[in-house]
């Protein structure tokens, strides 16, 4: 059997940007509004064309473009934001930083949303941000048509979704805007970075304009004048603008996009199809309209108590591979329990309870099947060992 594979590592950078990178060091062509046709005005255009939408803002990082999306659709001070509550804390810090009020729903074993308890939420909700937490898309016909019935608008943070499909449409493209990370652990690298997309003019033209496009910046851009023109200058600049060196690494990596995706879903499913024959272990299933691109899995121990759990976390850990069980390592910002900085707390049993047995693997695109079966057979041998007492 191969060696446990490092999985901490991100996704490799092309050799081939060298040359692009040595000339913008060399120029010190590095801020996006210096020169016509920057490598950010390229990646818009790029970024837009595959994702099929009409605009596209390259910004700082997904947490940047959520904020962005936020301000853009102009709601009063302290909206409420429904969310889901298994998510990343920068997700409701963004809605924070955009002096709105957080509103966590329920979700499942299955990782998804809890549709009673977001639509009882939903009544007293003004923006709904569906958060596609490690890819795993909540069913997108309910929640658009549950928005449009209550009349408010729709984000999706799809940082961990990039290349995910729902009937067929890209998942970042259903609702109002989409919001991506090019932040090192996703599908695409660059360190840090994010995109905005959106089909709407008006939305698009305040997103530029808050990112830092300022004077007549906003010529470099997509996008419709009669917008730019009819919001300049009464909107704050917040400067979340991104780099071109951060703007040529990804469109070095678009067009290795669909091969990644490929890959990333044949080590999920190759993986998760030999993890869950074990009775301890369910992995949920995907829903039926949703084509997945993962670069980790995600899995739920079964009937497996506290002591054993800890024992599961030792023998896998001692064995080179990092498994997180979201709720039980200390501090974990994906632990709603941990979120302090909200202005509400919430009780949530079904997403507390999914959190403390719901285990997180990263399978970067780049591993091959040797080292997904390596990956497995660690997790099903610490569960046998645990389950036959050896270990007792
Ligand atoms: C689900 C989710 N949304 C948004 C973000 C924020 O992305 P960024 O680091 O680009 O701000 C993250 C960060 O990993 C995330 O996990």
């Amino acid at each position: 059997m191969v060696d446990i594979p490092n999985v901490k590592d991100a996704e490799p950078i092309p050799e081939k940007v060298m040359s692009e990178v040595v000339k913008l060091l060399s120029n010190g062509d590095l801020f996006r509004y210096n020169s016509e046709g920057s490598a950010a005005e390229k990646l818009e255009v790029n970024f837009s064309k595959i994702m099929g939408t009409q605009y596209a803002l390259a910004v700082s990082s997904c947490s940047a473009a959520l904020f962005l999306a936020l301000k853009s659709l102009s709601l009063p001070q302290n909206a409420r934001v429904l969310m889901p509550a298994f998510t990343f804390a920068a997700v409701p810090s963004s809605v924070v930083h955009a002096n709105l009020t957080p509103v966590l729903c329920e979700c499942g074993e299955d990782y998804r949303i809890d549709f009673k308890d977001f639509k009882k939420k939903i009544k007293s909700a003004d923006a709904v941000l569906i958060s596609h937490m490690r890819g795993h898309t909540s069913d997108m016909d309910v929640i658009l048509s549950e928005c449009k019935q209550a009349n408010i608008p729709l984000i999706e943070d799809a940082a961990h979704s990039l290349g995910t499909t729902w009937s067929g449409k890209n998942i970042g493209t259903l609702g109002d805007i989409g919001c991506f990370s090019f932040q090192s652990y996703k599908m695409l690298n660059a360190g840090e970075g994010g995109i905005f997309i959106t089909d709407d003019p008006e939305l698009f033209a305040k997103a530029v304009i808050m990112s830092g496009a300022y004077e007549h910046n906003w010529m470099k851009h997509q996008g419709d004048q009669v917008y730019f023109k009819k919001w300049q200058n009464k909107l704050p600049l917040y400067n979340l603008r991104m780099n071109n060196l951060s703007a040529a690494l990804i469109n070095a990596q678009l067009p290795e996009l669909g091969s990644r995706v490929q890959k990333g879903r044949l080590n999920h499913d190759f993986t998760a199809e030999r993890l869950d024959r074990s009775p301890w272990i369910s992995v949920p299933a995907k829903l039926e309209p949703e084509q997945r691109a993962p670069d980790s899995i995600q899995f739920n121990l079964v009937d497996m108590n506290s002591t054993e759990i800890d024992l599961f976390e030792e023998i896998t850990s001692g064995s080179g591979l990092n498994v997180q069980i979201f709720g039980r390592t200390k501090n974990n910002a994906r632990a709603f329990w941990n979120w302090q900085f909200l202005p509400e707390t919430f009780e949530l049993p079904k997403t507390r309870k999914m959190l403390m047995t719901a285990c997180d693997v990263r399978l970067p695109s780049r591993l091959n099947l040797d080292e997904c079966e390596a990956i497995s057979e660690v997790i099903l041998s610490a569960i046998m060992t645990i389950k036959s007492g050896v270990a007792a």
